[in-house]
């Protein structure tokens, strides 16, 4: 029996951090990453590390002592057994990853120009391409939650099928929406998220969901479409997090900090707060555990490195992380 199960991607990540004077940043309407074409480009660092939504956050899971399975798939190739031997060594159960034969383990190259936010580039592998037939559904039933991240491409369609059998099979679901699976046509979607019990989003996606700008109306429309919990992360301004009943909003746990690489900040929160409510059934907790979590993760390159593991959170940042809470109107 597994306490959880995470679907996603799985990726090697490569860390780029640009010379300063190597980049200029354009502020139009959108701000824009600009290097002269056909330039050398120097960089100051470089680090390899594994990603990917399935992995990051199982890894915060195992960390925390949860029993924890990662079902996605990867190449038949070294970066790939990597990934497997990493995820082993954290305690995690990786019978459910598969290696595809067409396909190579996904890639994404983190180009990171601090303070400014990073432009990630992503080359779709495995993870990518999921079907129904490349995962193990009989072995699947004896789990105790679902973790959906971001289904990308191909794997999106997995959605639905996932959900439902977490329904049939009394396993709670919290899920990560990616813009795959939010772009999914509205007649399709809305069944799915009906049924899910933690819903985690960033306030773009968020309010691409609620065609919806102001917060409140955000969580009002949302709250329409789901009766779980709704959570929605929004950078440096913190959480908000909405139970049905009543709004708890938190800051950051270190305000006066630098992050040094912000990739992995999303799954680090987002399996965070599930750890919390899985263990104490309590938001205030799992909101405090969740922005530790996060906070600790971007003060290292790599999606992984800074994770708590469990007892961590006492000495750390999650007392600091002060949650108002309010009755919803
Ligand atoms: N610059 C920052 N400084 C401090 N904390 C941050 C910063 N950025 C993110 N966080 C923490 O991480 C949480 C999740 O971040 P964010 O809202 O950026 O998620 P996301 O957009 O899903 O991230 P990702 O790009 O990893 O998917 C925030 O609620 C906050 O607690
Ligand atoms: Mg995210």
């Amino acid at each position: 029996m597994y306490d959880i199960i995470t679907f996603g991607s799985a990726t090697s990540d490569i860390f780029l951090r640009l010379k300063k004077e190597s980049y200029q940043i354009l502020r139009k309407k959108k701000k824009l990453l600009c290097f002269p074409l056909g330039a050398k480009i120097f960089i100051d660092d470089l680090k390899i590390a594994s990603g990917g939504g399935a992995t990051n956050t199982a890894a915060t899971f195992a960390k925390q002592g949860l029993r924890t399975a990662v079902c996605t798939k990867v190449g038949q190739d070294k970066r790939g057994e990597a990934l497997i031997e990493e995820l082993k060594k954290l305690n995690v159960e990786t019978q459910f990853i598969k290696k595809d034969k067409k396909y190579s383990t996904a890639h994404s190259i983190i180009l990171s120009s601090p303070p400014e936010d990073r432009t990630v580039l992503i080359y779709k592998g495995a993870c990518h391409f999921m079907e129904s037939s490349d995962i193990a559904w009989r072995k699947l039933k004896k789990v105790k939650w679902f973790y959906l991240a971001p289904l990308t491409g191909k794997s999106a369609q997995l959605f639905g099928p996932l959900v439902e059998f977490a329904k049939k099979n009394n396993i709670k679901i919290a899920a990560n929406p990616g813009n795959s699976q939010l772009n999914l046509n509205r007649k399709i979607l809305k069944p799915i998220l009906s049924q899910i019990d933690i819903l985690i989003l960033n306030i773009e996606e968020a309010s691409l969901l609620a065609k919806a700008e102001e917060e409140i109306k955000i969580i009002k429309k949302l709250s329409s479409l789901t009766k779980g919990i709704i959570v929605i992360t929004k950078q440096k301004k913190g959480s908000i997090v909405f139970d049905g009943k009543y709004i708890y909003k938190a800051g950051i746990a270190a305000p006066h900090i630098l992050p040094l690489e912000k990739t992995g900040a999303g799954d680090a929160y987002a399996a965070g707060f599930l750890t919390g409510f899985f263990k104490k059934n309590d938001i205030k907790y799992a909101i405090q555990l969740a922005t530790a979590n996060a906070t600790s993760c971007i003060l290292e390159i790599g999606a992984k490195k800074g994770l708590l593991a469990e007892g961590q959170w006492e000495q750390q940042l999650g007392p600091r992380v002060r949650v108002q809470i309010k009755r919803c109107k």
